[in-house]
């Protein structure tokens, strides 16, 4: 079969080719490294790599050939894990943070998230949708063709719609593609703050709607001391689980609550955070496939420690990372800034660092059937770095290595 397009002279091609176990990921298992390589694409989808040059039943008079002049090449990233639709901004409670205030006291207090609450609900639809664009447009450039998209600053029924709308609107329009979580428990409103369990019935009464309008895929809370109990959280969760959404949790993020036990109870697809995961929550994921979706920058930017990752590789537990973007805890775009504290704040391997933004990040969202690893039959999603091999995108931190990035087979950006 002729290709329509074929990159070639590809110095280091990491295909993440192998394991597409839509349950329990690839783990950080052997990655497959082409050295010299090619990528023939038909369609929009990958017809073939291979080695050397690209046999001539390849080639027809409409096919365009590109060099990848020795560069490295891999799979589109994936971010997991965003808060892409917001409204505002938080510098104002920099000095706080700066001053020590807890991320959580911020919270307490009205601020943090309940801040970004009151500006989402302020904002328009338009304005959401710009704002989200503009990340969008730096995540490509980052190198993400994909990534998943919370809502969570509404907290009532009407501007959790609008978020969603504004990623479902993003999602038409835009070359990365977005998979959609419903957080519509992602802080306790003020005016609910002395009855929670209220709260939790009105979230449930949410996802109907959130479903029936085919809004989002995934249903996520924030299960953290002094947000929503472990209890609370399941009673969100199975309500969803019911209808048909899958799970995720932003778990044990700063206390050992029992998150990540709760991720592998209720079989969510990803437990997110775990700075703080217990042992025994950590090896019941690894035995119910669920993936860790570790987010360095927040720990970075908070100024706390790294989550237990070398001991959730050592387990078993399939690992993915992702920027956590969002306005409070992680105000950053930048994936390859978090692949590097992913390598040197967790000792990660640059090979576990790629495996954890590509086929694991695929899994975590439930997509590795079409993206995640360059192979037949997958979207023809991929990234050129300026860089002969992906050691180098790791070793050289705080820039960005993206050349060009390809999504369905087109170039999205040069
Ligand atoms: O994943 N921890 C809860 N939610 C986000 C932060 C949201 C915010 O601060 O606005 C997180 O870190
Ligand atoms: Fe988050």
């Amino acid at each position: 079969m002729k290709a329509d397009f074929i990159l070639k002279n590809i110095g280091q091609l990491v295909t993440m080719a192998g394991d597409n176990n839509p349950r329990t990921g690839r783990c950080m298992g052997e990655v497959e490294i082409l050295e010299g390589a090619y990528i023939a694409v038909r369609d929009g989808r990958i017809l073939e790599t291979g080695l050397g040059e690209p046999g001539r039943e390849l080639i027809g008079d409409e096919t365009l050939i590109e060099d990848a002049g020795g560069r490295a090449v891999t799979p589109g990233l994936i971010d997991p894990h965003t808060h892409l639709v917001h409204g505002g901004s938080r510098e104002n409670e920099f000095s706080l943070k700066l001053e020590g205030v807890p991320y959580i006291d911020i919270l307490k207090q009205g601020g943090g998230i309940l801040s970004t609450v009151k500006s989402t609900k302020e904002a328009t639809h338009e304005e959401l949708y710009r704002k989200a664009r503009k990340s969008l447009d730096t995540m490509l450039g980052y190198g993400m063709t994909t990534i998943e998209a919370k809502s969570g600053y509404g907290l009532d029924l009407e501007t959790e719609l609008k978020q969603l709308e504004v990623a479902k609107n993003l999602d038409e329009n835009h070359p990365v593609d977005i998979a959609s979580t419903f957080l519509g428990a992602h802080a306790v409103p003020g005016e609910y703050k002395e009855n929670s369990d209220v709260f939790v019935d009105k979230v449930i009464d949410m996802l109907p709607i959130v479903k029936e309008r085919k809004l989002a895929e995934f249903c996520d809370v924030f299960c953290e001391e002094g947000v929503f109990s472990v209890e609370q959280t399941r009673k969100i969760l199975l309500a969803a689980r019911n209808l048909g959404f899958k799970l995720k949790i932003h778990a044990d993020e700063i206390v050992s609550l029992g998150g990540a036990e709760l991720a592998a109870e209720v079989g969510a697809i990803s437990g997110d955070h775990l700075m703080a995961a217990s042992d025994r929550g950590i090896e019941m994921m690894a035995r119910e496939g669920v993936v860790a979706d570790i987010l360095p920058g927040t720990s970075f930017n908070l100024g706390k420690n790294y989550a237990p990752v070398r001991k959730m590789i050592d387990s078993g537990v399939p690992v993915a990372l992702s920027t956590d973007y969002n306005p409070g805890s992680c105000p950053t775009e930048n994936i390859q800034f978090i692949m590097q504290l992913g390598s040197l704040g967790m000792k990660m391997t640059p090979k576990e660092v790629f495996t954890a933004v590509t086929i694991n990040a695929a899994h975590s969202i439930g997509r590795a059937y079409e993206v995640g690893s360059i192979e037949a039959g997958k979207k023809a999603d991929f990234v050129v770095f300026d860089a002969p091999n992906i050691d180098y995108v790791i070793y050289h931190f705080g820039i960005n290595h993206t050349r060009d990035v390809y999504k369905d087979g087109r170039l999205v950006y040069s």
